[in-house]
């Protein structure tokens, strides 16, 4: 595969709402982000970038603050922080993170409304909606709940069926119920403004066929455009919390609308701080730098119409590629506050550390949507077998016999070339697997080397050798041992930032892609301290919240 490190790339998580604190499900399309662009860093891109933001508006966040007796604004402030420390407590290297309830994000929102109106892609129109009586509100997508008018599936969302995967009004739910105050809603009319979607069918449809998404997930967009898309309604009434409409009264921007422009707002905000950045280069139709995006298959649709007809609109360059994950699920059944079936980020970190779970996520993603369970037994197997018994212990076991009887200094020759070159050659195949987001045969492939590795110092037995200072040998077959561990290193460096920092203090040599086929000679290491300790079960009920 031929990487031109000098492309300049952007590179964004979906925006977290900031309605609540980061669980490991979340989590999972953060790690998945950072691993990418960590490895990309690591054979050399030096412009790479890596944004994100909290998505801090909409009906959920007000409703929130009310129940909490603050402001949305004190809410979502709390929360910025609280996301910022749970992002970095995982080391999750994000270059900017902002908010979309910023001024930059409201200027671009603004400059994208009117440039849509401008193309007359924006369209007003009365329409019926579900109001609650009781709580006098009319009543958002998420917040009714009735039967599935396509599979008759009951107690579904008022925007797409869990059950069958279709998308809907909220008004086209039979039997329709506020989940806010448990009454039945009314119908009422109001004024909205919609992007025209069927004027961009065939830009759309030309798009998604580009490569920018796994065939799986395009072949399932296709049916969408079995029909006409439908416009989109982009305002709601009040209250709400979000960027009022500037040219109609009482009326705000729906928050969908607002988090996407927060890609664009959010670099600009970058850019400010960062002067060798130049926005229009990354933002530009014609642009040569490549922007990627990280979501979860539950947002799909707003990723692949919405976002990219806005940056139609607005003249701009589309992505270059959207890599979609499934859901962490628990037993089956998906991690969600909401669902009371969470673990929290700082619940976690009680028991556990984040290279664990880096390095559990990472053995189970791959390039498709399946959902990944979370099995707590099969997590703590994973990890002392994987990273204690079999990566650890290798240095451990090399590194005794060198820093007792050689003054931890390695060996002027390396003992098997055949074996440390077969560990170089193997970067080429996990070099595509990280490029393609295939971590989990990242994981398989290290292992397999973790066991030659172990192997041979099991061949060699070097505790059987005579132990005298200076028997070469002995130092030879460990110090073979440290460089295979090395290697090993490098490949999951992306993966295990933490265990890789202290790999690093420990081999006196940092641990870079292109010195892969160097391997370290006559070089002093630090004396050995355990890189990682052995993990416990818990319970499960002990991580929830
Ligand atoms: O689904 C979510 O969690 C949204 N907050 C994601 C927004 S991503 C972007 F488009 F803004
Ligand atoms: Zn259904």
């Amino acid at each position: 595969m031929y990487e031109n490190i000098k492309k300049k790339i952007l590179v964004t998580c979906a925006l977290p709402y900031a309605n609540g604190p980061i669980h490991i499900g979340h989590m999972l399309e953060h790690i998945q982000a950072d691993i990418w662009v960590r490895y990309k860093k690591l054979i050399g891109y030096n412009n790479i970038w890596f944004i994100c933001a909290d998505d801090s508006h909409g009906t959920a966040i007000m409703l929130n603050a009310k129940e909490l007796n603050i402001s949305p604004n004190v809410l979502i402030s709390d929360i910025f922080y609280d996301h910022l420390g749970d992002f970095s407590a995982f080391n999750i290297s994000y270059d900017y993170f902002s908010s979309t309830h910023h001024i930059e994000n409201m200027y671009f929102l603004h400059k994208v409304y009117y440039q849509l109106k401008l193309k007359k892609l924006i369209k007003v129109k009365s329409i019926l909606q579900l109001y609650d009586t009781k709580e006098n509100i009319f009543l958002p997508d998420r917040f009714v709940r009735g039967t599935c008018p396509n599979c008759f599936s009951k107690n579904q969302y008022g925007d797409n069926c869990s059950s069958c995967g279709a998308i809907y009004q909220a008004e086209d739910l039979i039997n329709p119920i506020s989940s806010i105050s448990y009454t039945i809603p009314v119908m009422r009319s109001s004024a909205h403004i919609f992007l025209d979607l069927k004027k961009l069918q065939t830009v759309l449809f030309q798009w998604i066929q580009s490569g920018v998404m796994y065939d799986q997930i395009v072949n399932h967009m296709k049916t969408w455009f079995k029909k006409d898309l439908k416009n989109w309604n982009i305002s709601r009434d009040l209250p709400y919390f979000g960027f009022q409409v500037p040219d109609m009264l009482n009326k705000y921007f729906y928050v969908w609308l607002d988090a996407t422009i927060a890609y664009i707002s959010t670099f600009k905000q970058f850019c400010r701080q960062n002067n060798s950045l130049n926005f229009h280069e990354f933002w530009k139709e014609d642009s040569k730098t490549e922007l990627y995006h990280f979501i979860g298959k539950d947002i799909i649709y707003f990723h692949a119409l919405f976002w990219p007809a806005i940056l139609e609109g607005m003249n701009f360059r589309k992505p270059t590629k959207i890599f979609v994950h499934g859901h962490v699920t628990l037993k089956g059944i998906k991690f969600s506050k909401s669902k009371n079936n969470s673990i929290t980020i700082k619940n976690w970190l009680k028991y556990f550390d984040s290279d664990s779970l880096r390095y559990y996520y990472a053995s189970k993603l791959s390039a498709n949507i399946e959902d990944i369970e979370f099995d707590i037994q099969d997590f703590v197997y994973k990890i002392n077998s994987d990273i204690v018994n079999k990566i650890v212990n290798l240095a451990a076991r090399s590194a005794s016999f060198l820093n007792k009887y050689f003054d931890s200094v390695l060996s002027k020759e390396i003992e098997n070339h055949d074996l440390y070159n077969h560990f170089v050659s193997l970067n080429y195949q996990i070099n595509n697997f990280f490029h393609n987001g295939e971590f989990h045969l990242v994981i398989k492939h290290v292992i397999q080397l973790a066991d030659l590795a172990n192997q041979y110092i099991n061949d060699k037995k070097p505790w059987n050798i005579v132990i005298k200072k200076g028997n070469r040998d002995l130092q030879n077959i460990c110090s073979m041992g440290i460089n295979l561990f090395r290697i090993i290193m490098i490949y999951l460096k992306p993966i295990i930032p933490d265990i890789s920092k202290k790999s690093e203090l420990f081999l006196l040599n940092e641990l870079s892609w292109n010195n892969l086929h160097i391997p370290l000679i006559n070089h002093r290491i630090a004396i050995f301290k355990p890189l990682y300790t052995r993990i416990n079960i818990i319970d499960i009920n002990d991580l929830m919240i």
